[in-house]
């Protein structure tokens, strides 16, 4: 689908809110492409299940995207991007995805310790995408990994500064710093929601890295060889989308985001065919 300015659609995707952290980097970058977020609340978290599954509920959520006209995906869930990526660009040859893959490589690159924490969910690191990024740009430095065990639901509850998500973050952090880490890595687009209070437990030495601004250079950069980047003119119809409670997505946008949206509620089993 184009707009009646010929802007191609982008589809943007997430079990929640947390691909709205790279929804508003895209948007910050190109305001004037369209762009349609959907948001797989019936399923979040994505992070503690199978990667079949989420696979699964990746290609149908593409399939989604393609009726409405999306020209290119992206595909803001690193658990999504670990469990689904792969499949996705082989059985959807023609769509151009973007992906999310924790920065292990400018960390490791910056690192003065040699020490790097990595947060992320379990998918994530279960996948095959991550063991090759460590494998391919560790580059000797040592890797501390964390699941922050329910600090996505607490995001998707706007509950970024409850006593149990600071316990979360202290507990994967902690242990971190006192092993040397000097930089932090975000392997989950819900994460970059709680980068004031990672700040305020790691201290100012501590360097932290939200990808989100790299996923969007990466977008304009596909969208630009194929001609359809919307450089200018008005900005673009903006569509949300989610299989959860539209008026909670919508006040945890206001909230976290500082949008104020209509957001369309759909249902799987009848727009979405799983
Ligand atoms: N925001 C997601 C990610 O980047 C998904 C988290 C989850 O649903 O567990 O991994």
């Amino acid at each position: 689908m184009k707009d009646n300015l010929q802007r191609p659609l982008i589809g943007v995707f997430d079990s929640g809110v947390g691909g709205l952290s790279v929804l508003r980097a895209i948007h910050t970058l190109i305001p004037a492409q369209p762009t349609i977020y959907l948001a797989d609340q019936a399923h979040v978290p994505y992070g503690p299940r199978p990667l079949k599954q989420v696979q699964a509920f990746s290609e149908e959520i593409t399939r989604y995207f393609l009726e409405k006209g999306a020209g290119l995906i992206v595909v803001a869930c690193n658990a999504a991007s670990a469990a689904a990526l792969h499949h996705l660009r082989e059985t959807f040859p023609d769509t151009p995805f973007v992906g999310m893959e924790p920065a292990v490589k400018p960390a490791a690159e910056s690192t003065h310790t040699g020490v790097v924490g990595v947060l992320a969910t379990p998918a994530t690191f279960q996948g095959e995408l991550y063991a090759s990024v460590v494998e391919r740009f560790a580059n000797g430095a040592r890797i501390l990994q964390d699941i922050c065990p329910g600090l996505v639901a607490q995001i998707e509850r706007g509950e970024l500064d409850s006593p149990d998500t600071l316990e979360i973050l202290e507990k994967a952090i902690l242990p971190m710093l006192a092993q040397g880490i000097d930089t932090i890595v975000l392997g989950c687009t819900h994460y970059p929601f709680v980068i004031p209070q990672i700040r305020a437990i790691a201290g100012p030495d501590v360097r932290v890295i939200d990808p989100a601004p790299a996923v969007a250079r990466q977008a304009i950069r596909l969208l630009g060889e194929r001609g359809w980047l919307a450089k200018d003119g008005p900005v673009g119809h903006h569509i949300y989308v989610t299989t959860g409670p539209g008026s909670a997505f919508a006040d945890l946008a206001w909230q976290l985001i500082g949008i104020s949206i209509q957001v369309e509620e759909i249902r799987w089993g009848r727009e979405l065919v799983i």
